[in-house]
């Protein structure tokens, strides 16, 4: 129905007039007018509503201005439906509903495949968009022919799900799936695999060797374990497997050099020459620093597996040994251990004197210097008293606290002690007596030896006094007085 508008105007309306005017009406949903409204609605204009596109008109479409008003809109317009579109074997309609403008999808049940138009709108007139489509069964044609290989069955079409499988001619390896089924959109699902040739290089690696597993040819999946030579270390996997594109997987490794570690000795010096990177048979050699001395072997060579051999030696400290000296004391503050420079100072115990030097020094040689003392017993003289004799029993060498008793010879009397002991200082003790011839013969004696001094000296005097020798005058001068003194003396002795 086309959208018009009807405006009548009353020849009778006009010709009467005073009537009053109707404003711009008003309508129901979805209607309207066609043309543009005149400029005033005089008394008995009618006015013709109309359905919008798509919506069913139902009762009188026209009003009529009838003095000032109009009147009631009796025309209601409602969505146009266009019900079923009817039924589709094997597929579904889904509608969105069946009304104007509402759009309808046709789906094909699985297995069957769409021909024809799955999408419909409804339209003023119907549903839109032709004919509804049909499901039929899918169906697959045959795969394509394998190069080098084939697949079965073999046959002209294939229904939905149905499967081929594949296989490869000898020497041929399959890259892709064996299996593959005719699918819902009529074709094989997964594509067709492909016949290829698989063939590995022999696994090359410098330094490294074949250890077990495969052997050639190697074929995809063939298997290979590798390993260095001795010296030599693996970086990367040591197992390897021959892959489609015909190349070892993970990746072929690399065999290193074995090295070992820059070794550390403490207080220990490398000598020249030895740097790192230390390959294998490469060799150290070490000195301890002064004042150390080494518990190993000097040099060392590196080994197959990286390790220094024979072990690496170490430097300890120089030590002296704690020093012994017989009959000998250490002074109070020196203990082992007994490093270098470390000084001991000995002294030896009462009754001992010391040959040698008191105070020793460790040496970096490991040795006392200069060189330990010995402490030898103290020993006293073979004490000799003249007109004396020893007792018997008493005989050298004499040591500290030995005894020697004298007795003088008959006709001598001892003045001192006896009996003397040998002192710590190497000296007898008390101090050694005196033998002296017994008084009586004594003092003749020293009567006649004095008189005969005495006329001498007297005769000397006179001389020089009286004949007035030259020689004598200062002898007479000094010698004076010293007469009577001798003389006083002598007699007394
Ligand atoms: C195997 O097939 C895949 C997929 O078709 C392809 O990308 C690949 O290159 C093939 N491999 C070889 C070694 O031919």
């Amino acid at each position: 129905m086309d959208v018009t508008y009807v405006l009548l105007l009353s020849s009778l309306g006009l010709a009467q007039v005073i009537a009053q005017d109707c404003r711009v009406p008003v309508g129901g949903n979805n209607m309207g007018f066609k043309d543009d409204l005149p400029q005033t609605f005089p008394n008995g204009t009618k006015v013709i509503f109309e359905c919008n596109v798509g919506y069913m008109p139902a009762g009188s479409p026209s009003i009529t201005c009838t003095n000032g008003t109009w009147s009631p809109v009796k025309l209601t317009c409602e969505r146009k439906s266009c019900g079923s579109a009817g039924e589709v074997e094997n597929g579904d309609l889904n509608y969105e509903g069946t009304e104007f403008g509402d759009k309808l999808v046709v789906t094909c049940k699985t297995g069957y495949i769409m021909v024809g138009n799955s999408q419909f709108t409804c339209g003023k007139d119907g549903w839109l968009g032709g004919r509804l489509p049909v499901c039929e069964a899918v169906a697959c044609d045959a795969p394509p022919m394998l190069t080098n290989g084939d697949f079965s069955p073999v046959r002209d079409s294939y229904n939905y799900l149905e499967v081929v499988q594949y296989k490869c001619q000898k020497d041929y390896t399959m890259n892709g799936s064996s299996l593959s089924s005719c699918s819902k959109d009529g074709k094989f699902q997964p594509a067709p695999p492909t016949c290829i040739v698989v063939q590995c290089k022999d696994p090359d690696v410098t330094n490294g060797e074949w250890m077990s597993g495969s052997r050639p040819p190697y074929k995809y999946k063939s298997a290979v374990t590798l390993q260095c030579i001795p010296g030599y270390n693996m970086n990367g996997a040591q197992t390897q497997r021959c892959e489609l594109n015909s190349q070892w997987a993970p990746g072929l490794p690399t065999c290193e050099p074995v090295l070992c570690e820059d070794p550390d000795v403490k207080n220990a010096a490398k000598e020249e020459g030895s740097k790192p990177p230390y390959k294998v048979k490469s060799t150290v050699t070490f000195s301890c620093v002064s004042g150390y001395t080494m518990t190993g072997t000097r040099t060392q060579t590196c080994g197959l597996n990286g390790q220094w051999a024979p072990g690496l030696p170490t430097c300890a400290p120089v030590l002296c040994e704690d020093p012994d000296v017989k009959n000998a004391a250490k002074e109070e503050g020196s203990k082992p251990p007994y490093k270098v420079k470390s000084t001991v100072t000995f002294s030896c115990v009462s009754g001992y004197t010391m040959t040698g030097t008191r105070t020793q020094t460790c040496g970096l040689n490991g040795q006392w210097a200069p060189g330990l003392p010995t402490c030898e017993p103290v020993l006293c003289e073979d004490p000799d008293v003249k007109n004396a004799a020893k007792e018997e029993g008493s005989k050298p060498p004499y040591k500290v606290k030995s005894t020697v008793t004298f007795s003088c010879v008959s006709g001598y009397t001892m003045t001192g002690t006896r009996t003397q002991t040998c002192g710590l200082n190497g000296q007898w003790a008390p101090g050694l007596p005196t033998c002296a011839q017994n008084k009586g013969n004594g003092m003749a004696i020293g009567l006649g030896l004095g008189l005969t001094v005495l006329i001498g000296s007297v005769l000397t005097v006179l001389g020089c006094y009286f004949c007035g020798v030259p020689a004598c005058i200062k002898e007479k001068k000094r010698k004076r007085p010293v007469g009577p003194a001798l003389l006083a003396v002598k007699i007394s002795g």
